[in-house]
């Protein structure tokens, strides 16, 4: 019965035009299509079986009693759109009180007479979006008692007296979207206990009064979002337990009260998105099957315990672009089905232990554009299912070895700008990204510091590499960098690490060939000190002794940390 694009594509289809279709129409079976801006007059001679009548993109300008007369008995379903008809006549439907679906959308009509719709008594659905309605009448409804469908989009209405639909009490979808209201009443809706659906979004709506739903109590679905809302009534949806959708996305909420959402055991989808929201709290959120819940764009600064504990169902959890500093380790307690929280764009400086804890099936976690300094060894203790941790843009200097064995079953670890500080420590991060290369972009992983390594990345860092960085960390030693520099080669055949085979040094072919020993190291210590107090002539000789004093020495084993230690004296 209601809408029309279907049907115009079909009549629009029809070549054949029967005997006694008027002018610049089509015409099948009891349907007529008249369609063009040649129709500049309401076509006479309409066959009186007409049932349904489409006028679209005409040039027609009013309606007056006249033009349905010849066919009013039939008619069920009468549509007019695109059309720039101004005025509508009294009187117009006063005869066809067998319509059932009657619209006007696309005109230019910016008000209706009082009495038009007084004899739809079987009006089902009326359609009156996209005009320039500017007052919403009352009256206009007050005989339609079958009526199901209003739909008053995209006019330029500013306020919804009280009880506007009381005569409409079978109504299941209203639609006011788009408009310009910014006043409600307590008593707007008063009546429609089958409403389902209510549609506000897209107005001027800055409050909405207690009470307004009242009455409400088949109410499925209420668009609010797209206003300038900044408060809603503790106990608005008393009275809609049957609410599956809520749409509060794009206003100006700052809070939501204690209670507000804990009756509505049906509700499946809450947008909340783009508010102002400064904080939540247990309390807010009843036990209810929402899947994804999107809290992006608000004002939000910690995440207390608990908060979101009844929705068990969630599967999405969207909590980026806030100003979150602190996220308390049991916030997400509860959450048995999380798959993705996103907390990307926040102040997050550090994070707790057992923040992930009891999520077990949570694969996407996103912390980029944050300022994480660091990650506890146990945060993600137990994620199983874990495929991909966004890191990128952080203050991470390094990540610490049990937290990188906790990604080894990852599809994807994020890691690019983050001031990473390549010293002895940053080795378990560079071992894993070797050992996993294709779970990030090894390029963008790179060193800030220390400046000798900048731009460096952390995947190629030789162990050698490394422990002249950890060397020149230290402020005393920093003199004697100048003068290591040159002289790679003694201490690269030392490096203690199976790495060593990558590094190319002659020496070490033939001094190393039954493993790390803790001879090189001290031979190397001895040479350092040797270099810097003894001219570089000396080398040769040096060797020579090194040798030598080796093969002394060779069989004895101790820890590649002890040299560490050593060399750093
Ligand atoms: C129909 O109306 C449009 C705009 O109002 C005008 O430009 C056009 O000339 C009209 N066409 C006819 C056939 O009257
Ligand atoms: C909407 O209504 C306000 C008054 O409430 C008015 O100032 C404004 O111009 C209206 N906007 C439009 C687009 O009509
Ligand atoms: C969970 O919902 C119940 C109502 O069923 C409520 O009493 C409780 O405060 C809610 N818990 C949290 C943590 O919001
Ligand atoms: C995780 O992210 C990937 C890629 O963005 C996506 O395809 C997948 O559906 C997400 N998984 C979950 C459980 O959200
Ligand atoms: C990094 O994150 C900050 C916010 O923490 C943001 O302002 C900045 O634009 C981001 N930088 C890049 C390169 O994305
Ligand atoms: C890897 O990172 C580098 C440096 O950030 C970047 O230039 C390159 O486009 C990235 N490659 C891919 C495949 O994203």
């Amino acid at each position: 019965m209601d809408l029309p694009i279907r049907t115009v594509v079909l009549l629009l289809a029809i070549s054949r035009v029967l005997g006694d279709c008027p002018d610049g129409c089509k015409c099948r079976e009891n349907k007529i299509l008249c369609q063009g801006r040649s129709i500049t007059e309401f076509p006479p001679s309409v066959p009186g079986s007409t049932t349904t009548f489409y006028i679209t993109n005409t040039n027609i300008t009013a309606l007056k009693p006249d033009d349905l007369t010849g066919f009013a008995e039939a008619l069920g379903v009468f549509l007019v759109k695109d059309t720039g008809i101004r005025q509508v006549f009294p009187g117009t439907f006063d005869l066809t009180h067998n319509l059932g679906a009657l619209g006007f959308t696309g005109t230019e009509l910016n008000d209706l007479p009082e009495a038009l719709f007084q004899n739809l008594l079987k009006l089902e659905s009326l359609t009156l979006s996209g005009n320039k309605l500017l007052v919403l009448r009352p009256v206009w409804f007050s005989s339609l008692g079958a009526l199901r469908k209003l739909d008053l989009s995209k006019n330029l209405i500013m306020s919804v007296p009280e009880e506007s639909f009381r005569s409409v009490a079978e109504m299941e979808h209203l639609t006011l979207a788009r408009n310009n209201i910014s006043r409600l009443s307590r008593d707007s809706f008063r009546g429609l206990s089958k409403l389902k659906s209510l549609r506000l979004n897209r107005n001027s709506l800055r409050q909405i009064p207690e009470g307004m739903l009242e009455d409400l109590v088949s109410l499925q679905e209420l668009s609010l979002q797209d206003n300038l809302i900044t408060y809603l009534p503790a106990n608005l949806f008393s009275q809609t337990q049957g609410l599956q959708k809520l749409f509060l996305s794009s206003n100006r909420l700052t809070s939501l009260p204690q209670g507000i959402f804990l009756e509505l055991p049906n509700l499946a989808q809450i947008s909340l998105y783009e508010n102002r929201l400064q904080s939540l709290s247990p309390g807010v959120f009843g036990p209810m099957p929402v899947i994804e819940l999107w809290l992006y764009d608000n004002q939000l600064t910690r995440l207390v315990a608990h908060t979101f504990s009844n929705l068990t169902q969630l599967h999405l959890l969207v909590l980026s672009r806030n100003q979150i500093s602190f996220v308390s380790p049991g916030a997400f307690s509860g959450l048995a089905e999380l798959g993705e929280v996103s907390l990307h764009t926040n102040l997050l400086t550090s994070l707790q232990e057992g923040t992930f804890q009891g999520l077990p099936k949570l694969v996407n976690i996103s912390l980029e554009h944050n300022l994480l300094h660091s990650l506890p060894d146990r945060l993600l203790q137990g994620q199983s299912l874990l495929g991909q941790l966004d890191l990128h843009n952080n203050s991470l200097r390094n990540l610490p070895s049990e937290l990188l064995s906790a990604l080894t079953g990852t599809k994807e670890v994020l890691l690019a700008d983050n001031p990473w500080r390549c010293d002895q420590d940053i080795v378990p991060l560079r071992d894993w990204l070797t050992l996993h290369p294709t779970k990030t972009n090894l390029s963008s992983v790179v060193c800030l510091t220390p400046t000798t390594l900048n731009g460096e990345r952390i995947a190629d860092l030789t162990d050698h590499d490394l422990k002249l960085s950890t060397m020149t960390a230290v402020p005393e030693l920093a003199t004697t960098e100048k003068r290591r520099k040159p002289h790679t080669p003694p201490p690269k055949r030392t490096t203690p690490s199976p790495s060593a085979q990558a590094t190319p040094t002659q020496e070490q072919g033939e001094d190393t060939s039954s493993g790390q020993g803790n001879g090189e190291a001290v031979s190397r210590n001895t040479n350092i000190v040797i270099i810097a107090v003894v001219c570089t002539a000396v080398i040769t000789s040096l060797i020579i002794f090194c040798v030598c004093w080796r093969k002394n020495k060779r069989g004895s084993r101790n820890l590649s940390r002890r040299n560490k230690n050593n060399s750093v004296i």
